[in-house]
């Protein structure tokens, strides 16, 4: 998954990829020291189980999504980027509409903005799709 947070990834994700998927996400340990390499390690590990693997966060540069392109290139599956191309502003009006323990930072919202680049089948992807 690529998208600014509040992009509805989650919920794409939750509609169109449960029970075909394993969700990770470093969501998931919000407070665990190197979530980085453990969220490697873990799409690792499930990709050697012969298990399809959805990651849930937003990389949103080509440098933060190319080690989990060289995971699945390792594992011989294929890898396909979906990107929620949402305006900055409408994620932060949903990011405000939702309640505190949800709300991302401001900053981090724009930061992520700042480093957007849409995926391109350049990145190493099998498949590109984009949903406005
Ligand atoms: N297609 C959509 N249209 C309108 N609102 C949506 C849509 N998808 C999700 N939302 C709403 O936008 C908000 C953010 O959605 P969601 O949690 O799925 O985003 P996210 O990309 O996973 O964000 P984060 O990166 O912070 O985890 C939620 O309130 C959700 O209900
Ligand atoms: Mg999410």
């Amino acid at each position: 998954m690529v998208g600014l947070p509040g992009a509805g990834k989650s919920t794409w994700v939750g509609a169109q990829l449960t029970g075909t998927h394993t969700v990770v996400s470093k969501d998931h340990w919000p407070r665990a020291r190197h979530r980085e390499a453990r969220q490697r390690r873990v799409v690792a590990t499930l990709l050697a189980e012969g298990v399809s693997v959805v990651v849930d966060n937003t990389s949103p540069s080509a440098a933060e999504r190319a080690p989990l392109v060289a995971l699945a290139r390792a594992a011989g599956v294929p890898v396909r980027a979906v990107f929620l191309d949402v305006p900055v502003e409408v994620c932060r009006a949903r990011n405000d509409a939702r309640p505190g323990s949800a709300r991302v930072p401001l900053v981090g919202l724009y930061a992520a903005a700042g480093r957007l680049e849409p995926p391109d089948p350049a990145e190493g992807f099998d498949r590109v799709d984009v949903l406005r």
